[in-house]
């Protein structure tokens, strides 16, 4: 099968933000219909729908209980099969969330599990006895606070969960369980649906004997290493590649939790048959401490150095066997101009600085919704927020264990809360910015008058068609998808400088990622600049100057010069 997903640009849209057609304050599939001709214009290949599934709706979707049917909040199953053929005349791509890691509690399979020891379906999922003083089974700690373990009354054990409790783990270990996944899987891709993001794919393999975690780091729960990468997990990838994907042309990307380079690895490598590609976050850790009881809610300030040898590692190490993400927003990530960069003053150049530095590495680029058109954080009381992982966070960190203040902990949640990404898509200046003629299900940016499509399409110089050129540009110039990658300047703390070598052609990607004016020590003698975000490209001979988020790519065919700009 091809591989036209290297050369594609997928485009995220979070369903229940995206566009209501029916007033009810949650987006849904007629409203994503309505807007496909704008994501025609903007160019995408591919889009990636998260869970549109039935759903109880405790994680957002991310709790199916009917991996069949569409909610009836995102409309029918009918909608779903015209979303897929309005977007294929349109030769678009439909991804859909695969969330196999766990189910929802309300799915029948756990309904009849929790029923009773020997239920058919009792290891489906993961039962296990208290321990003798009647505590969990062991120190695991859950993602969204607490234990990963919650008591039943019903049969006397407690079940296992990553999430929330209403989300319980799937036993991969059963045969039955990765043959009903493999069903679901036929079922929609007989209907059209052109590949999988697959949710939390690291962690479908567990380590079956639960060991403790022995360092606690003085928490009652941990998470950790055991929570990913168990020992059959590319057995089962390979198993569903073999079972499943290999027979349809279609397009993978697992959301790799714990998974590093090694692990990437094995995931892409197209001689082991696994997956296309796979998200990775060590690069969405450049404002976060690590290792501290706060977990992501420990934030510090961006470091670029850093950010440049995650990315660069990532490309090197992915250079030969396997294949690279490239994103930096999605629904779980607060917007990059608002953690990474300025989003008020140099709003508009650093969103296309951001845009320029990701979409010109090797990869396939992710472009999440509203990132577009420079939507920024939020910034809303805590009870303003919806998401479950924040109030979660609040109640163990604040109010238990007073890890933080509440000043604290909320100027962390206004960098990096799930929900900045998830407020309402900015259509227009009207009510509700054009989103919803109901209530929105969470409240919309009040930024929405000055950041709308409806702006942004008149305005020649937005964001948009910014980032429409970057599309057309990684579909017109190879050397985007195929060419070397090497880093210039990796210890300037404010220039992320790199090249692209192919034989065709090269590419000079620079970016001064900071609000000083700043000198990049690369000559741009006999290169072309080919996309830039001021109304005239960086000054350059032998050195360039940038303004401030100023950013550019230039190019010259190969042979114009013998030499790329040496890494200083
Ligand atoms: C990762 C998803 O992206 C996130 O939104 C969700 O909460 C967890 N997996 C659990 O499914």
């Amino acid at each position: 099968m091809g591989d036209w997903w290297k050369k594609a640009v997928v485009y995220q849209i979070y369903p229940r933000s995206f566009k209501d057609s029916n007033g009810d304050g949650f987006g849904d599939l007629s409203g994503i219909i309505e807007k496909l001709d704008y994501l025609k214009n903007l160019g995408v290949d591919i889009i990636w729908l998260s869970p549109v599934y039935q759903s109880p709706q405790k994680d957002n979707g991310y709790d199916i209980s009917d991996y069949r049917k569409i909610d009836p909040r995102f409309g029918t199953n009918e909608d779903m099969y015209r979303l897929l053929d309005q977007a294929h005349r349109r030769n678009i791509k439909i991804v859909m969330d695969l969330v196999v890691n766990h189910t929802s509690d309300q799915h029948y399979w756990f309904q009849e599990s929790r029923k009773s020891k020997d239920n058919p379906y009792r290891d489906y999922y993961f039962w296990r006895d208290p321990k003798p003083d009647g505590s969990e089974p062991n120190n695991w700690g859950s993602h969204f606070s607490g234990s990963a373990w919650t008591f039943d009354e019903e049969t006397g054990q407690y079940y296992l969960h990553y999430f929330t409790k209403q989300q319980p783990d799937l036993n991969w270990e059963n045969e039955k369980v990765r043959q009903a996944v493999y069903d679901v899987m036929r079922f929609w891709m007989d209907k059209g649906v052109d590949g999988w993001r697959m949710d939390v794919i690291g962690g479908i393999s567990k380590y079956t004997d639960f060991p403790d975690y022995p360092e606690t780091n003085g928490q009652k729960y941990v998470l950790g290493k055991y929570h990913a990468n168990g020992p059959r997990l590319h057995e089962y990838v390979q198993e569903m590649n073999r079972e499943v994907l290999s027979k349809y042309d279609c397009v993978t990307v697992g959301e790799a939790n714990g998974s590093d380079i090694e692990a990437t690895k094995k995931y892409t490598d197209p001689r082991r048959h696994e997956l296309n590609m796979v998200f990775n976050f060590d690069h969405m850790a450049a404002d976060q401490k690590r290792g501290t009881p706060a977990g992501k809610w420990a934030v510090k300030p961006f470091d670029l150095v850093e950010l440049k040898k995650t990315l660069s590692d990532w490309q090197l190490e992915l250079a030969e066997n396997g294949w690279n993400t490239l994103y930096f927003e999605n629904h779980d990530q607060g917007r990059v101009i608002s953690r990474y960069g300025n989003d008020t003053a140099y709003r508009v150049q650093c969103a296309k600085a951001f845009a320029t530095v990701l979409h010109g590495l090797k990869g396939t680029p992710y472009v999440y919704q509203g990132e577009e058109i420079g939507m920024v954080n939020c910034d809303y009381e805590l009870n303003d927020y919806r998401d479950v992982e924040i109030h979660n966070a609040y109640r163990e960190l604040v109010i238990e264990e007073k890890i933080m203040t509440e000043k604290v902990f909320l100027d962390a949640v206004a960098k990096v809360g799930r929900d900045n990404a998830r407020t309402p898509m900015q259509w227009n200046n009207g009510s509700h910015a054009g989103f919803t003629e109901g209530t929105p299900w969470l409240k919309v940016n009040s930024n929405y008058k000055e950041i709308n499509v409806s702006q942004a399409l008149n305005d020649p110089d937005s964001i948009y068609y910014y980032y429409q050129k970057l599309i057309e540009l990684r579909h017109t110039h190879d050397v985007l998808t195929n060419g070397d990658f090497s880093l210039l300047l990796p210890d300037h703390p404010h220039i992320f400088a790199y090249t692209r070598h192919s034989e065709q052609e090269d590419l000079l990607v620079v970016a001064n990622l900071s609000e000083s004016q700043e000198v990049a020590t690369v000559s741009t003698e006999g290169w072309s600049p080919l996309i830039y975000n001021y109304p005239d490209p960086p000054s350059a001979l032998s050195e360039i100057q940038l303004r401030p988020y100023e950013a550019a790519i230039f190019h010259r065919a190969a042979g114009e010069s013998e030499q790329l700009p040496a890494n200083t």
